[in-house]
């Protein structure tokens, strides 16, 4: 899509920021990292409003800025507003406009998030702002129906909070029954969450028990809004335990493998998949690097094998791990293999697949391989009970 909007001159790209004065509407999309204390940096959001501003300085008309930016509660308001006001010289009003327009896209998954979007937030300053960037949606979704919801700026930063805190607490919570049913013999977290999901009050999706939460957004979110609660005198603990929860979750991932193996020490792990969810090669803040640095630091090799995330893997993961290019590769010799992606691939395994393994012992992180394949296998799972947790 993106090659023929190009194609088509619909889209470009440039580096001249003065280029801003061609349009009506500016979309702030930069990134928001996180400080070492897990707050917001908001360097970059900043730099870009004060660019627009200086921009627009001596320009004719209207101009609407847009946050799409992740920013915490306020930020619109509070920081963006005085900065693109001093920088452009001119007041919010008639002739600029300001909105927050989070965004909820998952990665992955893009096109199918911007072309049926479940929701679109408008949070305005003012009746003009909103108008602008309310009329520019109805274009761009001219018929269908999209619901909209239009608030203030503050109020639309903090329902994006809101949207990763539920999704990042399903699955802590759903992990933590997982946790619960591997301790108990013969209970399965599959069939509990599948169970769980057909009440309509609490629905199905995300409540999938796997090895913990990765990606660029959630953990970095929720440090976000636990760091701005505390500046505001809250602690939020309730999201501070699904942030635990979630690391520990690795931890659960090794010790099942400590558990098959007796001792990590000196064995070889298989650990397949990379990437912190499937049809990806971001590894930001997945699972499995924490998987690994534990196996490392028990004794234990590591061979990895994932068909999209290796390259940035190994710009993060520690000289001694091995990399392979196939699967067979990476299960070679080894005395365990861990799956720690959901990938398509890995879903069709079969026992040949691993006939060249060391030993026949399988985690299953992400509960995806088919088990009644794996007889002769010492298969263990996240959320399945077994004789020995
Ligand atoms: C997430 C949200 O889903 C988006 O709505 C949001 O816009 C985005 O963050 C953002 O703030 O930018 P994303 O991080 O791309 O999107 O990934 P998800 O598909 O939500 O998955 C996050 C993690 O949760 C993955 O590691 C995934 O494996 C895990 N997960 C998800 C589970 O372990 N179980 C589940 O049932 C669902």
């Amino acid at each position: 899509m993106l090659r023929s909007a190009v194609k088509k001159k619909r889209i470009e790209f440039t580096t001249d920021i003065g280029r801003i004065r061609d349009g009506q509407t500016t979309f702030v999309t930069v990134g928001t990292p996180s400080n070492e204390d897990g707050s917001i940096n908001l360097s970059f959001v900043k730099k870009a409003t004060e660019d627009i501003g200086a921009s627009i300085r001596n320009s004719e008309g209207y101009h609407l800025v847009v946050v799409k930016s992740t920013v915490v509660p306020g930020t619109t308001s509070r920081v963006v507003r005085p900065i693109l006001e001093s920088s452009s010289g001119r007041p919010c009003g008639d002739q600029l406009g300001l909105c927050s327009n989070p965004e909820f896209l998952a990665e992955g998954a893009a096109i199918k998030g911007t072309l049926r979007p479940d929701k679109i937030v408008i949070g305005a300053e003012d009746d003009e702002s909103r108008n602008t960037l309310a009329k520019l949606y109805k274009r761009i979704y001219k018929g269908k129906k999209v619901a909209t919801i239009t608030t203030n700026p503050t109020t639309a930063e903090t329902i994006k909070y809101a949207s990763n805190s539920f999704l990042a607490t399903r699955v802590s919570t759903i992990n933590t029954i997982a946790d619960i049913c591997q301790r108990v013999p013969s209970a399965d977290i599959e069939t509990v969450s599948k169970a769980v999901g057909l009440d309509p009050r609490i629905g199905p999706l995300y409540l999938k028990a796997g090895p913990g939460y990765g990606g660029s957004c959630f953990h970095k979110d929720l440090q976000a809004l636990i760091a701005f609660g505390q500046s505001i005198g809250y602690d939020p603990i309730l999201l501070s335990a699904v942030e635990e929860v979630n690391q520990r979750q690795a931890n659960e991932v090794v010790r099942m493998s400590q558990n098959l193996l007796g001792s990590l020490n000196d064995r070889r792990i298989a650990v397949l998949g990379l990437a912190f969810k499937k049809d990806t090669d971001d590894i930001r803040e997945a699972a499995s690097i924490r998987v690994i640095d534990q196996l490392l630091k028990n004794g234990a090799s590591v061979s990895a094998y994932d068909p999209m995330a290796t390259e940035n893997a190994r710009k993060v993961l520690p000289e001694q791990v091995s990399f392979a290019t196939e699967l067979g590769g990476c299960v070679k010799g080894t005395d365990c293999c861990i799956v720690m992606t959901e990938w398509d691939e890995f879903r069709k395994l079969s026992p040949r697949d691993l006939r060249t393994m060391n030993a026949q012992n399988i985690v299953d992180a992400r509960r995806i391989l088919d088990r009644s394949k794996f007889q002769g296998f010492n298969y263990v799972a996240v959320g399945l009970g077994s004789a020995k947790p």
